[in-house]
C-alpha cells in the first residue's frame, strides 16, 4: 500500500506540472482526489490493514493529498497566470498606429435646396405636409379636376398599378392639396415636397422620377395679388433683392385663372444668354387660383373661401442654383460630384 501511495503521489504531481491548462487540471484533480479517484481506491482498502499499520497509512494518505491539494493549487495559479500573459499579449494595442479617418457625408444638393425652400416658407407661416407616393388617380386626376380623357391620365405618360388605372404612382405632388383640404382645418397654408414619376425617358432634364415641391393658401379673401407678393418674396429670398418676376398665362385643370412664373436670368441680368437661351427669364413653377370646382369636391364653399397653389421642380431649382449642366448627375451618386456641395 505504501508503494501504491507512493506511485500515485509521483504521478500525479507529474500529471498536474504537465497539464496545459484549467480544464485539463480539473480532469487530473477528478482522476487522483475525486470520490472515484485512485486515492480513494486505495483509502478503501484501509479495513484489511491491521490494527497497528492503520493510522501509520491513514497518516501517509493524508500526507499524500495535502501533497497533490498544494501542488493541485500551484499548477493552478501558474496557469492562470500564464494565461493572463497570453492575454495581455494578444491584446496590446498600438497607439502610435495612425487611424482610420473618418469621412463625413454632406447634404445632397437637392436637399440643401429643398431646406432653403423649407426655411422661407416655414418662415411666412406654412406648415410641410409629406404624403404617399403611391397614390390614388381619384387625388391624383379627379379631384383635381382632371376628368376621364384628360391627356395626362393616359397610359404612355402614367405608371400605373392596375387595369382600372385606379392606383398609380403619383404624377405630381397636386394631390396634396386634395389631403390637406381632407386633414386640416381652415385657413390651410402648406407646402408638400416629395417625389413623383412620369413615363419619361432620362436625359440631361428628363427623369421619370424627380422631386416638386407643393404649395397652397386657402383663407377667406385670398387673392391673385397674395401669390404673387408671395412667390415674388421667396424668390428676392432665394435669388436677391430685386430680382424679378414674370406671370405668364397657362393652364392647368386644377387652377383658374393659371399662369406660369419666370424668373430674370441669373445669368445674364435679362439681356438674353445660352442659359436661358435667349430670354433673359427662366421659368420656374405653375401656379394659380384653385379652381372653384375642386374646393367644391372637397366641400369648401368657393363663395367663403378662396386659395391659391402652385408646383416647384426642385431638380430645375438645385440645377440652376448650383449651375449643373446634366440632372442625371443629381441621380447617379458620384462621389467626385457630391464631394463638391
Ligand atoms: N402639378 C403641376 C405640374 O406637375 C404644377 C402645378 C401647376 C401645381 C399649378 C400647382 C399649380 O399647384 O397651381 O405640372
Amino acid at each position: 500500500m505504501k508503494e501504491q501511495l507512493a506511485k500515485i503521489k509521483e504521478e500525479a504531481l507529474a500529471s498536474f506540472s504537465s497539464a496545459a491548462d484549467a480544464a485539463r487540471l480539473n480532469d487530473l484533480r477528478v482522476k487522483y482526489l475525486g470520490k472515484k479517484g485512485e486515492l480513494t481506491a486505495v483509502l478503501k482498502q484501509m479495513g484489511k490493514l491491521s490494527a497497528e499499520e492503520r493510522p501509520v497509512m491513514g497518516q501517509l494518505a493524508n500526507d499524500v493529498r495535502a501533497a497533490l491539494e498544494t501542488a493541485l493549487e500551484d499548477c493552478s495559479k501558474k496557469l492562470e497566470a500564464a494565461a493572463l500573459e497570453r492575454r495581455l499579449k494578444e491584446e496590446t494595442l498600438d497607439v502610435t498606429i495612425p487611424g482610420k479617418a473618418v469621412s463625413i457625408g454632406r447634404q445632397h444638393p437637392m436637399n440643401i435646396a429643398l431646406d432653403e425652400l423649407k426655411t422661407i416658407f416655414i418662415g411666412m407661416g406654412f406648415t410641410v405636409l409629406e404624403g404617399p407616393e403611391v397614390e390614388l388617380a381619384s387625388y391624383n386626376f379627379d379631384r383635381l379636376n382632371a376628368e376621364e380623357g384628360h391627356p395626362s391620365r393616359d397610359w404612355s405618360d402614367t405608371f400605373y398599378f392596375d387595369e382600372d388605372s385606379r392606383v398609380m404612382l403619383r404624377s405630381q405632388t397636386s394631390p396634396m392639396q386634395i389631403r390637406a383640404m381632407e386633414t386640416m382645418e381652415l385657413p390651410i397654408r402648406i407646402i408638400a415636397p416629395g417625389r413623383v414619376y412620369r413615363k419619361d425617358e432620362v436625359d440631361a432634364t428628363h427623369s421619370p422620377m424627380f422631386h416638386q415641391v407643393e404649395g397652397m393658401v386657402i383663407d377667406k379673401g385670398v387673392t391673385m395679388a397674395d401669390l404673387k407678393g408671395t412667390l415674388n418674396t421667396v424668390v428676392e429670398d432665394l435669388y436677391g433683392a430685386g430680382t424679378r418676376t414674370r406671370f405668364r398665362p397657362h393652364h392647368f385643370p386644377f387652377t383658374e385663372p393659371s399662369c406660369e412664373m419666370d424668373v430674370q436670368c441669373h445669368k445674364c441680368g435679362g439681356a438674353g444668354c445660352p442659359t436661358c437661351k435667349g430670354e433673359g427669364w427662366i421659368e420656374l413653377l405653375g401656379a394659380g387660383m384653385i379652381h372653384p370646382r375642386v374646393l367644391e369636391m372637397s366641400g369648401i364653399d368657393p363663395e367663403v373661401y378662396t386659395g391659391w397653389a402652385f408646383g416647384i421642380g426642385l431638380e430645375r431649382m438645385a440645377l440652376r442654383r448650383f449651375k449643373i449642366a446634366d440632372m442625371r448627375l443629381i441621380f447617379e451618386n458620384d462621389m467626385r460630384f457630391l464631394e463638391q456641395f
